[in-house]
């Protein structure tokens, strides 16, 4: 892997080739906010927080390799403007009640409404009506507070190489279903990925909910993306 010179923001960075504009940023101390990535899993670029300027253009970090003599865009204030857009598009498009989700405190849309300040959003709620799910044996699918990252579509799969999770429908009726079949043969384990590769609280694994007190709960003490700015 050769060595690429490029800048975010006007920091002079270095990083591999192959690598995405996130990775990148990461590895130099830069925090991009992300929603529907998950590091191991193949980037969908379909949430577009992570949306920066290359040569004057928007482009998704997590799908965009960095190239030599790159010259990034991040923390402008007219795409701090878009990504708060966007998170709060996402918080009027579903029904997310934070005090009472069980993902309260471990949730990367809530860290990420904190980040941004989030206090009124910008758009009218649609108070959509979306069906919860819980005659599965393993997990509870709430689909009132589904994102459409798609990263449980994208890595929950049987050892046969089977989808348990798809998308169906378009648009504004688009949301997350069940293989019902793969789904109630779902180990324990599986159920917990599934939980944990959630970005909110739409997969839960049935009786462990609220188990981690407040205080304790990974963005309580930590906020989204400080454990990069830091490191
Ligand atoms: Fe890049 Fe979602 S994190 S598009």
């Amino acid at each position: 892997m050769s060595t690429i010179q490029f800048t975010i923001d006007g920091k002079p960075c270095t990083g591999k080739s192959g690598q995405t504009i996130v990775e990148a940023a990461k590895d130099n101390g830069i925090y991009i906010p992300t929603l529907c990535h998950f590091e191991g899993l193949k980037p969908a670029g379909s949430c577009r927080i992570c949306t920066v300027k290359v040569g004057g253009r928007f482009m998704a970090a997590c799908t965009t390799p960095v190239t030599e003599g790159m010259v990034i865009e991040n923390k402008t204030s007219e795409l701090e403007d878009y990504r708060k857009a966007i998170i709060e598009m996402l918080f009027v498009e579903g029904n997310h009640m934070c005090p009472t989700c069980e993902k309260s405190g471990n949730c990367e849309l809530q860290a990420l409404g904190y980040r941004y300040m989030m206090f009124v959003p910008r758009f009218p709620y649609l108070f959509p009506k979306r069906e919860l799910d819980a005659s599965l044996p393993k997990i509870i699918i709430e689909r009132n507070r589904c994102v459409q990252c798609l990263r449980c579509v994208r890595s929950m799969t049987t050892s046969d190489g089977k989808k348990i999770f798809g998308m169906v429908n378009r648009g504004g009726h688009i949301h997350i279903n069940v293989d019902r079949e793969l789904a109630k043969n779902m180990s324990d384990e599986q159920a917990q990925k599934a939980m944990d590769l959630c970005p909110v609280g739409s997969i839960l694994k049935k009786e462990v909910g609220f188990v981690v007190p407040i205080g304790k709960r990974k963005y309580d003490a930590m906020p989204i993306g400080s454990e990069i700015e830091k490191a």
